[in-house]
């Protein structure tokens, strides 16, 4: 047994360092907390010139196209009806919002609304929306931007998601601090830049990089790839001319992304690689991607 008085000793001190752990525990918090406020509180300004939308069938059409080989299903349903993104207080409490005219505020949307989420990533109050893949979007053409919106507007109404959740927690405000997560698009985005008013060339390696810009968050943007997105996740790979997918040819490349298995026989799982939505895509949308990512090296 140990002598009364080293006890007492021990024991305060491990009431001292507990409570100093608590301390710097909090301290840290307080930190992030306000390190990542300053960010989330950060307003945004910038000037757009205007862009008419269309109503023809052709337009809203290339717009579908456009919802699909974007993703947008993915976060806010194939109809437009939104979804729960993520309901963790530690990391994040988030919906999708629904995007047709059953929410009052998307039925209120004027074009400079769509303007303000698709090509700046910021709310009405100039904040920076939450996951949100703007900064990915942003580079549409005013002319493919214009017939995405077409589609969004002529959505039928759906009543879905009246209650918006909105709201970070102490987990995702320090993956934010590490800049570990995309959390806040408006930080990524160039808010001057002019946009292009349509592209010529449809095909080739300069569409087919216009095309590769979803592929980005993940693949990052010299498309080498990287570590995982996220624990748990496996790593991401490079896809260039440098990368495994320089040995294959066009038709391995289209039949990889339709059916989620790699000329190596390995099958991509969807959760990580979202290839069913990616599948979307055309078969000439996705020869130029495939020439885009093969002239892409650095080894010879
Ligand atoms: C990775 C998931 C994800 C994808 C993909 C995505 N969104 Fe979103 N979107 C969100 C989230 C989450 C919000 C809400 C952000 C917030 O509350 O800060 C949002 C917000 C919006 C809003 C604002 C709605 C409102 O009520 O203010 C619009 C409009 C929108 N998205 C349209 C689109 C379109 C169009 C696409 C495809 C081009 C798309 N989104 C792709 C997750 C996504
Ligand atoms: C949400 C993240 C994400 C997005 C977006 C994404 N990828 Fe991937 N991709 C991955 C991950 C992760 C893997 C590895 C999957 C695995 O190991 O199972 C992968 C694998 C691949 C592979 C297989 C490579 C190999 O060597 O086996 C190809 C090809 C590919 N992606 C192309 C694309 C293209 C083209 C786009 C854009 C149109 C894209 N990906 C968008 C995450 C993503």
């Amino acid at each position: 047994m140990l002598p009364m008085k080293l006890l007492k000793k021990l024991l305060k001190w491990s009431k001292i360092t507990i409570i100093s752990l608590l301390l710097v525990l909090a301290i840290a918090y307080l930190v992030i907390y306000n390190l990542s406020q300053q960010r989330i509180q950060k307003t945004y300004s910038y000037t757009d010139a205007a862009i008419s939308i269309p109503s023809d069938s052709l337009s809203i059409a290339k717009g579908e196209h456009l919802y699909k080989i974007r993703s947008c299903q993915d976060c806010h349903g194939e109809k437009g009806e939104g979804s729960l993104f993520m309901d963790d207080k530690m990391l994040i409490q988030l919906t999708a919002p629904n995007l047709t005219k059953g929410n009052g505020e998307i039925a209120a949307f004027k074009t400079t609304d769509w303007l303000r989420v698709l090509r700046h990533g910021v709310d009405k109050n100039g904040r920076s929306l939450f996951m949100m893949p703007s900064h990915e979007i942003n580079t549409l053409t005013n002319e493919d931007l214009a017939n995405l919106i077409a589609y969004c507007k002529q959505l039928a109404p759906v009543a879905n998601l009246q209650e918006k959740l909105h709201s970070i927690g102490p987990i995702g405000r320090l993956l934010m601090v590490i800049n570990q997560v995309t959390v806040l698009p408006a930080e990524k985005i160039d808010h001057r830049a002019i946009h292009t008013e349509k592209l010529k060339e449809k095909t080739g390696v300069a569409y087919g990089q216009y095309l590769s810009s979803g592929c980005q968050g993940c693949h990052r943007p010299d498309m080498k790839g990287g570590g995982p997105l996220a624990p748990g996740f496996p790593p991401v790979p490079n896809i260039t001319g440098d990368g495994n997918v320089g040995n294959w040819n066009e038709q391995s490349f289209i039949a990889t992304i339709r059916n989620g298995k790699t000329p190596e026989g390995k099958e991509l799982n969807n959760n990580y690689m979202p290839w069913k939505s990616i599948g979307h895509f055309t078969d000439e949308e996705l020869k130029s991607i495939f020439m885009y990512l093969q002239q892409i090296r650095e080894k010879h």
